[in-house]
């Protein structure tokens, strides 16, 4: 049920159009007579229509018995019934932790939704929502929803108060359960898993709620749980309001990919409450996130810890700006999203709006020069833009409206870093913040790769550095080290695995990407074996593509490794991953 306000008269004519999906059957749309006014309660039928709009979604064509004026409210109900879309993930008993029951959830990011329910699918517009969920006996339904009861036959009643863009809207039903965190936080995932996630976030989330209303004002959506996924989920973390899905892969056992976590906290602000009005300007959803998490890590473990962290970001830059060229039109902050360009907004997921977009807003920082100016300044921005959507120009307006100083001194179009460049220009970024206090813990992992990558090893002095008291960040800093200097001299990875099996044998998500990565530079046909348990394990998008990209660009044997591993893994894999995947092994019709 839509429940629409005309803006403006004669805007779009008798016809209301919405975003769907060939997978979802509408049998019938109506326009409802206005509440309490006079009418058939099952309404008018309106005559619909899909037709095909593009490769990742259709239109909606419904007629409107006349052009509604500006400040008319419509009540129109849709029945419809969602199928095997992308939005909407089905999983068998075998593709859960428990093996037992059935799953489902849904991921609305970026143009997903439309497969789940038919409405306005873009971060333009944001609406509240309302949902009543029957689910069978023995399964919990949860909904992204700043309230939620049960009733009588396992019937949960949901309600949205904050007006959010439709990719926020999520769903999971399953045989979950949650304990207590935080005076705020709950975690929820299958019963064989909560003991260990309970474990993992007890007691820790509250700080980083506390330190990020202290930067950039108040958390306004009530509850912050964490919903720890199927293996499969394709990211590591999906900023779902009230309720944060996870990827399992977090459960490390020691809280080392907490980061993750303080990445979609900082969401409840940047994308959340101000929000990219396209997909064109993802990084103003996440360059900033990025740097509102920087900012939260800094206060709670120290600028070292946090320059270590984002140097293996830089690192993800770089890799991301080798394998796809530096001009490629995606390593623009600013994408142009039309067809005969990048057709899919879902395409625009990469390091760049991270990365890069972490360094322009390090650049915004830097040219005000004091911390807590800024600090202040990013407030004032949430202030002035919360529940609304909106583009580049108005973060840039509001900026310079905010440091009139700068404005005056016209650091908008100082040459090299005009503002423009940063956001039209593809390629490396003209500034980067100063990650030197992290070196103190990048500096030993820095000589301990070299150490690794001679022609003859230098066991006394590699011997000399104990790795056993290094966070895992330090690790992933020298994996990804060894992975740039590799391949390594021949026989030297081998000793190296033999070495360290804190590594070689990583429980670790970030550690086994890493490992996985190096084994295949450096055509390690002994642990191949682990690039494909660690791709059964998990089907995470930013672990999985990189691993296949490296064992197609490799020799016949990772070639064969790539097409077993994706044949016996692929119906697991998230529908989007999947269509990735088959990309880079040529299985696919480009589009
Ligand atoms: N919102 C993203 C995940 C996403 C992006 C889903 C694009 C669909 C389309 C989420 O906040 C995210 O960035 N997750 C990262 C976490 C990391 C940067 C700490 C991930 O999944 O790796
Ligand atoms: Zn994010």
């Amino acid at each position: 049920r839509l429940e629409l306000r005309c803006e403006r008269d004669g805007a779009g004519g008798a016809e209301l159009r919405l975003d769907a999906h060939p997978t979802l059957t509408v049998s019938r749309a109506a326009l409802l007579p206005p509440p309490g006014g006079p009418g058939d309660a099952a309404g008018q039928t309106l005559p619909v229509e899909s037709r095909p709009f593009a490769s990742y979604g259709s239109a909606l064509h419904i007629a409107l018995p006349q052009a509604p004026r500006a400040g008319q409210l419509l009540t129109l109900l849709i029945d419809y019934e969602a199928g095997e879309g992308p939005g909407v993930c089905w999983l068998s008993p075998e593709q859960t932790a428990g093996k037992q029951k059935p799953y489902m959830y849904t991921q609305g990011q970026a143009v997903l939704n439309r497969s789940f329910f038919p409405c306005f699918d873009t971060p333009s517009v944001k609406f509240t929502y309302s949902a009543t969920v029957k689910v069978p006996e023995g399964f919990t339904a949860v909904m992204s929803a700043t309230s939620w009861e049960k009733q009588k036959d396992n019937t949960f009643v949901f309600k949205m108060s904050q007006p959010i863009p439709s990719y926020l809207i999520a769903l999971v039903v399953g045989d979950i359960v949650s304990a207590d965190v935080g005076p705020r936080s709950r975690v929820w995932a299958e019963p064989c898993l909560i003991e260990a996630a309970k474990k993992e976030y007890d007691g820790v989330i509250e700080e980083f709620l506390v330190v990020g209303e202290k930067l950039f004002g108040p958390y306004v959506w009530g509850r912050y749980d964490i919903l720890f996924m199927p293996p499969s989920f394709p990211f590591g973390g999906m900023e779902n309001p009230c309720l944060t899905f996870v990827t399992p892969c977090l459960l490390a056992g020691d809280r080392s990919l907490v980061d993750v976590i303080i990445h979609e906290i900082s969401h409840s602000w940047f994308g959340n409450l101000v929000t990219n009005a396209t997909w064109g300007e993802f990084w103003l959803n996440e360059g900033f996130t990025m740097y509102a998490q920087r900012r939260i890590s800094t206060e709670v473990y120290g600028l070292p810890y946090t320059c270590l962290e984002a140097a293996t970001g830089r690192a993800l830059l770089r890799q991301h700006m080798d394998a796809t060229g530096e001009d490629h039109p995606l390593n623009k902050l600013r994408v142009v999203i039309e067809p005969g360009r990048c057709v899919n907004p879902d395409d625009t997921y990469n390091e760049t709006p991270y990365e890069k977009g972490y360094c322009f807003v390090s650049y915004l920082a830097h040219l005000v020069g004091n911390q807590s100016k800024f600090d202040a300044f990013l407030q004032a921005y949430v202030n002035r833009f919360k529940f609304q959507s909106i583009t580049a120009d108005d973060t840039l307006g509001f900026f310079l409206e905010y440091f009139p100083e700068l404005k005056e001194k016209g650091v908008d179009s100082i040459p090299g870093f005009e503002f423009d460049r940063w956001l039209n220009t593809p390629g490396w970024p003209p500034y980067l913040p100063d990650l030197s206090p992290g070196q103190q813990l990048m500096r030993p992992a820095e000589e301990l790769a070299e150490l690794w990558a001679a022609d003859s090893l230098n066991m006394e002095a590699i011997e000399a550095v104990d790795i056993m008291g290094w966070r895992t960040y330090q690790l992933v800093y020298f994996l990804d080290q060894v992975l740039q200097k590799s391949p390594l001299p021949e026989g030297n990875v081998k000793r190296l695995s033999k070495m360290y099996p804190k590594i070689s044998k990583a429980q670790n998500a970030e550690l086994r990407l890493r490992w996985c990565q190096i084994v295949l530079k450096n055509n390690l046909e002994a642990e191949y074996s682990k690039v494909k348990d660690f791709l059964h394990s998990q089907g995470k998008q930013k672990y999985t593509l990189p691993l296949y990209r490296a064992m197609w660009g490799g020799s016949e044997a990772t070639r064969a490794l790539a097409m077993e591993t994706f044949s016996a893994t692929a119906p697991q894999l998230h529908v989007n991953v999947q269509n990735y995947v088959k990309k880079i092994l040529g299985l696919a019709a480009a589009e």
